[in-house]
């Protein structure tokens, strides 16, 4: 089955073509230029980019597929969590296309894409553990399949990647904030500010990232001086031990072997290193995606799209976008059972 499938969730518009032989096409236009100035993401400006480019980005996507409109058999788009202006216009496009062709449709949720975006690359065994971690999401979840996720934890407040923008916003560095700390840190001290680490009792796998994007806050006004570097490479450490820490720890209490790290923030090489690193000690097998599926792509909403049309299961076209609902929960993605054959 070929498949054209949208992303449109944030502020990346994407669109990609998948069929039984792999990603045929990925492409993806970045709003980085638009919200830059803004150090974060303007909702508004978001889904005004998204309509002035879903239509340019599809036809590029089956371009490069070397196909049209007559070669798709399926349409898959992200359909939560999200800024609903910025989902609305990828959903809007792919269910206008699946009514217009009469084609199979089906949602797929944001979080499931990064979660099997390591499956574009390469087989893994079920059940892995899947760390999330992006500018929207940071969640611990096991992952016993296509479509069967368990939740073990998730950040009470800021995202990791998030805190990576804010921090860099305060440090008076560009966006998106996360790559330039990383680039910044390559060279810094990583032991020359002890940032506090936010252990939470309840919840044992649950996060927590406002705690040290306020101790950097308080530091800079304290104005302690110690180079750029340094800051960048301390601030990261304490992030990158947030995340390392309760990863490690729900691997080993669950037995799981293989751990999965997706989501923008996986790009940040002292998060690899150090998941590699202490991954190797643990005896665990660590995969990223490569970069181009860490971060916000079409091709990982491809993938779980088609997963599930291959299945049968298809969402009437009354779907709307959901701004929560994170899978694993109980008000998940509404079930295939729910859905019109
Ligand atoms: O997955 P993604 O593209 O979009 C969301 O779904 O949020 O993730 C974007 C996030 C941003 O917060 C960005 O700062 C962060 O990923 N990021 C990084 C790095 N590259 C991107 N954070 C830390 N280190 C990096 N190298
Ligand atoms: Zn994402």
């Amino acid at each position: 089955m070929r498949v054209l499938a949208i992303e449109s969730s944030c502020d990346d518009t994407a669109a990609a073509v998948l069929d039984a032989d792999g990603v045929r096409s990925s492409v993806v236009a970045s709003q980085d230029l638009v919200h830059g100035r803004y150090g974060g993401v303007v909702p508004e400006l978001a889904s005004r980019q998204h309509v002035l480019a879903i239509v340019p980005i599809i036809e590029r996507a089956l371009a490069d597929a070397h196909v049209t409109l007559d070669d798709i058999e399926g349409v898959a788009a992200t359909y939560g969590p999200g800024l609903v202006g910025s989902l609305l216009v990828g959903l809007q496009a792919a269910k206008g296309i699946a009514f217009a062709r009469g084609l199979p449709f089906v949602g797929v949720d944001h979080l499931e894409g990064h979660l099997l975006a390591i499956l574009l690359d390469r087989p893994v065994a079920f059940p892995y553990l899947g760390l999330l971690v992006s500018g929207g999401h940071t969640s611990l979840y096991v992952v016993d399949g296509v479509g069967a996720y368990r939740l073990l934890g998730r950040t009470r407040d800021d995202a990791a990647g998030e805190a990576f923008d804010k921090g860099a916003k305060m440090l008076g560095l560009g966006y998106p904030g996360g790559r330039e700390i990383d680039r910044l840190a390559t060279d810094g001290d990583r032991r020359a500010i002890r940032f506090p680490r936010a252990t939470l009792k309840r919840g044992a796998y649950d996060l927590s990232f406002s705690g040290v994007k306020t101790a950097l806050r308080q530091y800079l006004l304290e104005e302690r001086g110690a180079p750029l570097a340094d800051v960048c490479a301390s601030f990261q450490e304490a992030i990158v031990d947030m995340l390392a820490a309760p990863t490690l720890r729900a691997a080993h209490d669950l037995g799981l072997e293989t751990v999965v790290v997706s989501g923008g923030v996986s790009a940040n090489r002292r998060l690899r290193a150090r998941m590699e690193e202490e991954g190797a000690r643990a005896g665990l097998t660590v995969l990223f995606p490569r970069f181009a599926y860490c971060t916000d792509n079409a091709a990982m909403i491809g993938y779980a799209g088609r997963a599930r049309l291959l299945r049968g299961e298809r969402h009437p076209l009354t779907l709307n976008a959901a701004a929560t609902a994170p899978i694993g929960l109980p008000d998940a993605l509404p079930h295939a059972a729910d859905a019109e054959p």
